[in-house]
């Protein structure tokens, strides 16, 4: 099975991913409250459905939410926007509004035959560790946390390379202590989040509204950023006006 590559139908990000998001692998939106992980889970979700040559993957998107952010509304905004048949769009994905971790891992063991029979060919997970994080507190029990979340992810990796789609994942950012240089945030989840994201991409509020989008971790994508805005449409590029520009 050749891999297959998701367009965000912005030239910026499908450049900064290496000509999109791909399938078999695991991408994992980082970020601060409000830097934009939920409106690229939609924004992806609306893009999927289009044919190949407009940058889509013809199938289905399944859309696993743990902090009841999605928004119907908002996809189909952006899916009219796009011109795009809007109810059919909304119709293409798949929603399940998950309430505990219990709950998220249960929902990701009877994926992989949702999304066989339903054709899906993006799976989202936004966000991967609200639930656990919220429920495991203290030293003690962050070895089993841990351990769950493993194989949780592990799951999600299996079925992106088994059925040949493409896994999202969206994380927040935790302070980091030991950073006396460099970024004073890093992602949350520890090693074991940074083992299992085949790519990780760090978004972050800049100004003039715009957001930038950074990889921070890949095998083979080189670390560049590059600037994106959120609009109707959903995520579009964009470029800092210079002050001569004003
Ligand atoms: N229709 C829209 N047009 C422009 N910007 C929007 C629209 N809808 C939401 N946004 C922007 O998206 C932001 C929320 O992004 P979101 O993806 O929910 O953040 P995160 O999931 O990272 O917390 C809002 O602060 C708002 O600025
Ligand atoms: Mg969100």
């Amino acid at each position: 099975m050749s891999l297959q590559r998701l367009s965000f139908a912005s030239t910026n990000l499908d450049k900064l991913l290496g000509n999109g998001l791909e399938t078999q692998a695991i991408t994992e939106f980082v970020g601060e409250f409000g830097a934009g992980k939920s409106q690229i889970c939609m924004k992806l979700s609306v893009n999927v459905q289009l044919p190949a040559k407009d940058g889509g993957l013809e199938g289905k998107a399944l859309f696993i939410d743990t902090e009841g952010t999605f928004a119907a509304q908002r996809v189909y905004q952006m899916a009219q926007a796009m011109g795009l048949d809007a109810e059919k769009i909304l119709d293409g994905i798949i929603y399940s509004r998950v309430y505990n971790s219990d709950h998220q891992i249960l929902t990701v063991d009877h994926a992989f035959k949702i999304c066989q029979e339903e054709n899906i060919k993006l799976l989202v997970v936004d966000s991967i560790l609200s639930h656990f994080r919220g429920e495991y507190i203290g030293r003690e029990s962050l070895s089993e946390r841990q351990q769950r979340l493993n194989s949780h992810l592990h799951k999600l990796l299996r079925i992106a390379q088994a059925l040949n789609l493409a896994v999202i994942i969206t994380n927040q950012v935790q302070a980091n202590p030991q950073a006396f240089f460099g970024d004073p945030m890093r992602p949350a989840g520890g090693n074991i989040l940074a083992h299992a994201s085949t790519h990780r991409v760090m978004l972050k509020k800049a100004s003039q509204g715009l957001r930038v989008a950074k990889i921070i971790d890949s095998p083979y994508l080189p670390e560049s950023e590059t600037y994106f805005q959120i609009t109707t449409k959903g995520v579009e590029d964009a470029a800092p006006k210079s002050r001569r520009d004003e």
